[in-house]
């Protein structure tokens, strides 16, 4: 699904992402560690395409990466869950659903999306997937930050992508329904055959969601492990501050 040579990302000198190889098989669930500025957001933003690296190459389900222009073609291949899911607040639920149409849509198609009844009901049907049918007209902004990541997860069941990418899905979420949401992520996205790479700061769901742990740390790969390879002491490695205190 994914192939990366000497992939890096700099940003004005400092080296977010170091020059990095893997590749993510169809279907994988990887889970992405590592402490705050790691680099996995910037890692998740170039399997996405959204960003472009500045070595090395990259390629989605075989294509390479500077051939994937945004709209219906990247669509299909890859969606993503950004770390501040980017929901319209001032847009009813189905709005905001739909938007994972886009890709498949011109702009008068887009325009007339909501007037359409079929595509409500794909609406509708995404939204009963993820537990919250009656929130279809609710305005985005009147929902708990759980329920608006559930419209995001919904909003990705529509535009049914190869693989999906979500940047710190359970951040702002109690541990229960932390839990609930990555199960519910990792149950629909095997349901649908979909590959999933998800940051995330929890071991313990880590350990039980994903089949595969990447780490990064200071944008430097520390390991790449099957889940039940990973030890308590490699975790506690990972996140132990610098000497010194906090960098
Ligand atoms: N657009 C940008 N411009 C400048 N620096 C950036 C940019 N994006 C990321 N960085 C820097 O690159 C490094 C890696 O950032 P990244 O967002 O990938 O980390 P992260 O692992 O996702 O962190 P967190 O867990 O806090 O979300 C950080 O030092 C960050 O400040
Ligand atoms: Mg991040």
């Amino acid at each position: 699904m994914f192939a990366l040579e000497g992939v890096s990302k700099v940003y004005g000198g400092l080296v977010a992402l170091a020059p990095l190889s893997l590749t993510i098989a169809p279907g994988e669930r990887v889970a992405l560690m590592g402490p705050s500025g790691s680099g996995k957001t910037t890692l998740l933003n170039l399997l996405a395409a959204v960003i472009r690296p500045d070595t090395g190459r990259l390629s989605l389900a075989g294509q390479p990466g500077e051939a994937l222009r945004p709209g219906r073609d990247l669509a299909r291949l890859v969606g993503i869950m950004p770390q501040s899911f980017d929901l319209v607040p001032s847009l009813a639920v189905a709005h905001n659903v739909l938007a994972g149409r886009l890709g498949e849509w011109g702009f008068f198609r887009s325009l007339l999306s909501l007037v359409v009844p079929q595509e409500l009901e794909r609406a509708r049907g995404a939204l009963a997937r993820v537990g919250i049918p009656e929130k279809l007209h609710e305005r985005t902004s009147h929902l708990s930050g759980g329920e608006q990541q559930r419209v995001a997860l919904a909003r990705l069941l529509v535009q049914r992508p190869r693989a999906i990418l979500a940047d710190e899905p359970v951040a702002a979420l109690d541990p229960a329904r932390a839990e609930d949401l990555v199960a519910m992520l990792s149950r629909i996205t095997q349901e649908e055959g979909q590959t999933l790479v998800a940051s995330l700061h929890s071991v313990p769901l880590a350990l039980r969601y994903f089949s595969r742990i990447i780490a990064l740390r200071r944008g430097r790969l520390v390991f790449d492990l099957p889940a039940d390879a990973v030890t308590e002491e490699e975790m506690a490695r990972l996140y132990a501050l610098e000497d010194g205190g906090p960098s």
